[in-house]
């Protein structure tokens, strides 16, 4: 098996809150990193002038496009509680109630998620 194999398996086998919020934290700080990518390519068009501003931003607009706005919403939302998660863990001494302030943050996200469903479709 290769590492990623391992790493994979290692975290299938051991699943609990701690290690899936630290991987959902990784995957979407990558993704993150990722979309940022995209986000300038895209805007770059603000060299082509207004219409080809438009056109470049347009491809987004359907359902696909939609849905990938509703993804990186969640990614983001879901990436700054947890880290703000993290942070008051750390530097307030909190971690006792590490567990309890994820499922707040989670709480957070889902009523947020319902927000955005309403905001973007
Ligand atoms: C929205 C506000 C944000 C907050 C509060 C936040 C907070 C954090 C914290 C506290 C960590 C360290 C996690 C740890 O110690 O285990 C972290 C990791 C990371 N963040 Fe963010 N972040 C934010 C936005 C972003 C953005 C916009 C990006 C990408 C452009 C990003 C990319 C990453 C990456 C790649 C990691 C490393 C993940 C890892 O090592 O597991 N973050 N973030």
């Amino acid at each position: 098996m290769g590492i990623f194999g391992r790493i994979i398996n290692d975290i299938l086998w051991n699943l609990n809150t701690s290690i899936s919020s630290f991987t959902l934290h990784r995957i979407t700080g990558i993704a993150l990193v990722l979309f940022l990518f995209l986000h300038v390519w895209t805007l770059s068009a603000v060299f082509q002038g207004v219409e080809g501003f438009e056109k470049a931003v347009s491809k987004f607009n359907n359902p696909l496009g939609h849905a990938m706005e509703y993804t990186l919403f969640l990614a983001v939302t879901f990436h700054l509680l947890n880290g703000l998660r993290i942070t008051l863990v750390e530097f307030l001494a909190l971690a006792p109630q590490q567990e309890r302030l994820l499922w707040a943050g989670l709480v957070v996200l889902s009523i947020m998620g319902i927000y955005g469903v309403i905001l973007i479709f």
